[in-house]
């Protein structure tokens, strides 16, 4: 049997961040492949590694620093994950969902959660934001779900509601925000899969089929746990490449990390928007 997180491991975690910071975050937020500039527009930040906290899993992919910012943007307090960390890197799920779980006990209320995806829905270009307003749990469907093992009862119900993942009044209030800042905000349902390959053009039709917008390889399961602690959850995709349905281009990392450049101001004006509004 895998090691399931304890309530006493994230305490410990979240004890560590306490001792270095003055500040109670209110909000959190995960930047995605390709989006870490986010996190230099935090105000009066201190920084902590991944590697100096208690057993915390590290992000090993390009493109994700590994590090919690802490400090404030738009006058709210907030800690950034500055990289994630993904399932394909070899760790657990509740690994993955870990950071969310010690945001949770710091006292985080609100979760934004920005990923790159690939554009699955024909009208999508590279480029594009997405505002997530459903998830397919296809990882959760082949049987990786971050609350397996004992429940953590202090914190939510052994089967958490999941019929809105994310906050209808974020919704509106980042439709908004794009309206004012004359973005185009497109809206659409993310696919989680494992990854690390990228999806093959059967892959594609399928998901598309089935429902999906946007494709990616994380947030399904930190939105899991968020949910489980009552967390209310904004979403944003940053759509990088156009998925290939018919096989007649290629994908890689460095188009994903590439897009970055271009959406990163763009997920910025709607993630300041939406804190000014709350
Ligand atoms: N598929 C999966 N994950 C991704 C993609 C994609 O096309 N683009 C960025 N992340």
């Amino acid at each position: 049997m895998q090691n399931f997180i304890t309530l006493a491991q994230i305490d410990e975690i979240a004890d560590a961040i306490r001792k270095q910071i003055s500040i109670q975050p209110q909000v959190g937020l995960i930047l995605g492949s390709g989006l870490n500039g986010l996190a230099d527009s935090v105000q009066k930040p201190i920084f902590i590694p991944y590697s100096d906290l208690p057993t915390f899993p590290v992000s090993t992919v390009h493109g994700h620093v590994g590090r919690f910012v802490i400090g404030e943007l738009e006058e709210k307090p907030v800690i950034v994950m500055q990289g994630r960390i993904h399932y394909y890197e070899g760790y657990t799920m509740g690994q993955v969902a870990l950071p969310v779980r010690v945001m949770h006990r710091l006292g985080v209320q609100s979760l934004f959660v920005t990923n790159a995806a690939g554009g699955v829905n024909e009208n999508f270009s590279p480029g594009d934001v997405m505002l997530i307003t459903d998830q397919l749990n296809l990882m959760g469907m082949s049987g990786l779900n971050p609350l397996m093992g004992p429940n953590l009862d202090e914190i939510g119900p052994r089967f958490p509601d999941m019929s809105q993942p994310y906050d209808r009044a974020y919704f509106d209030l980042a439709r908004s925000v794009a309206k004012q800042n004359n973005l185009t905000l497109r809206e659409g349902v993310y696919a989680g899969l494992s990854g690390p390959s990228f999806e093959s053009p059967a892959d594609l039709r399928f998901l598309r089929l089935a429902g999906a917008d946007a494709v990616g390889m994380s947030t399904v399961p930190e939105v899991i746990v968020a949910r489980h602690g009552n967390m209310r959850v904004l979403g944003l995709s940053g759509i990088s490449n156009k998925a290939n349905l018919d096989g007649s281009t290629i994908t890689t990392h460095e188009e994903v990390i590439e897009a970055g450049r271009v959406i990163t101001p763009k997920i910025e004006t709607i993630i300041r928007g939406v804190l000014r509004g709350i």
